[in-house]
């Protein structure tokens, strides 16, 4: 059996490891604009460190933030939390972190991949920590201001102060995590389950069905748009229901139709072949083969985007919008 988890809420959570500690924050996207401003409301002093001519430095300014180069600020603070993507971090870290980072200072990671798949390497004497936040920059920053936090996973690689654990969680609950949870984990597992997740069901498996099923709709001869909203809009209200009530809650709240419907014809959809393409997607993330493939073929975003998109199902999504929820067009 697994040992209990280790939930972590902001009275088990001392905020003294960030007293007086700033706090360099490599990368203002969806991680880096939310933590920044979430650390800043909670009293860190946030340096925003960008690369020459980034996009972003308009935004950050805007914010109100001290921007330097990102080895100018890794330079100053003891604390340093690299939030680019995840595909430049082994780039970043060698360039901007490793040569600038203080002994004794502590490197953030919000996703354990780079770190646990060896793509980042950090000189001896720095804590390694991790301090992943369960959604994007926008919730994570939302849940803040709304006064409930965000759950976060965190852990440590390498604990060569022999306060990293203090020091993540303090992190983790200057971000506002600590209101909702932190959950004590590790790079290695943090860094598989959520590739796993991601492919298998959030960004791979679940968007894959739905379009699937809307084809079968339309193929079958029933209008786009309503193929739109029955496949595709209304995950949310499942999702809704089972982000609240979990899938048993969920299947209770639904009507005896779908739940018949659900129980005899879902085993059906994800039978034998799905479940054992479901094992060689884990074992993929686990033997580092996907990581590898992803660094050697992955060339942009675009390429990906383009070759995904749908053009029939966003047709009908435009259509929906305009026809049914009157959103004129841009
Ligand atoms: N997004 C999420 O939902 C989410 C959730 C949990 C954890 N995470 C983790 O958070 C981390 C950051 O992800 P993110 O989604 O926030 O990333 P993101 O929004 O794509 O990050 C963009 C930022 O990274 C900078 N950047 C990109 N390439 C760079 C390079 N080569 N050198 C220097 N800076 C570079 C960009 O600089 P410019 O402005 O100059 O272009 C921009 O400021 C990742 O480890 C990710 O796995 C993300």
């Amino acid at each position: 059996m697994n040992p209990p988890l280790k939930v972590y809420h902001d009275d088990d959570i001392s905020p003294a490891p960030l007293e007086d500690a700033g706090v360099a924050v490599i990368g203002y996207g969806s991680q880096g604009r939310a933590q920044a401003l979430n650390l800043r409301d909670s009293g860190v002093a946030v340096t925003v460190g960008l690369r020459p001519g980034s996009p972003s430095r308009a935004r950050a300014e805007e914010d109100g933030f001290t921007l330097l180069e990102p080895g100018a600020a890794v330079e100053e603070t003891p604390f340093v939390a690299v939030l680019v993507p995840d595909e430049v971090q082994g780039e970043v870290v060698a360039q901007e972190v490793t040569p600038h980072v203080k002994r004794g200072a502590v490197v953030v990671f919000a996703h354990g991949g780079p770190v646990h798949f060896g793509e980042v390497a950090l000189p001896e004497g720095v804590d390694v920590a991790l301090v992943a936040p369960m959604g994007p920059g926008r919730l994570l920053r939302e849940y803040y201001v709304a006064g409930h936090g965000l759950n976060a996973k965190a852990a440590v690689a390498r604990d060569a102060t022999g306060g990293a654990w203090p020091r993540a969680l303090a992190y983790a609950r200057a971000l506002g995590c600590g209101r909702a949870g932190v959950i004590a984990t590790t790079f290695a597992e943090e860094a598989k389950l959520d590739l796993f997740s991601e492919q298998a069901v959030l960004c791979g498996g679940l968007p894959a069905l739905a379009e699937a099923a809307f084809e079968t709709l339309v193929a079958a001869g029933y209008p786009p748009v309503l193929a739109y909203i029955e496949c595709v809009r209304e995950i949310k209200y499942v999702a809704d229901l089972t982000y609240e009530h979990g899938l048993d809650g969920m299947r209770r709240r639904i009507s005896s139709t779908a739940l018949y419907g659900g129980a005899t014809r879902g085993p059906k959809v994800v039978g034998a072949e799905a479940k054992k393409t479901l094992k060689e997607i884990l074992g993929a993330v686990e033997d580092g083969s996907f990581v590898a493939e992803m660094r050697a073929k992955f060339g942009g975003r675009e390429e990906f985007l383009a070759a995904a998109r749908n053009d029939r199902l966003e047709a009908a999504r435009e259509e929906f919008e305009r026809i049914i929820r009157r959103v004129p067009r841009e």
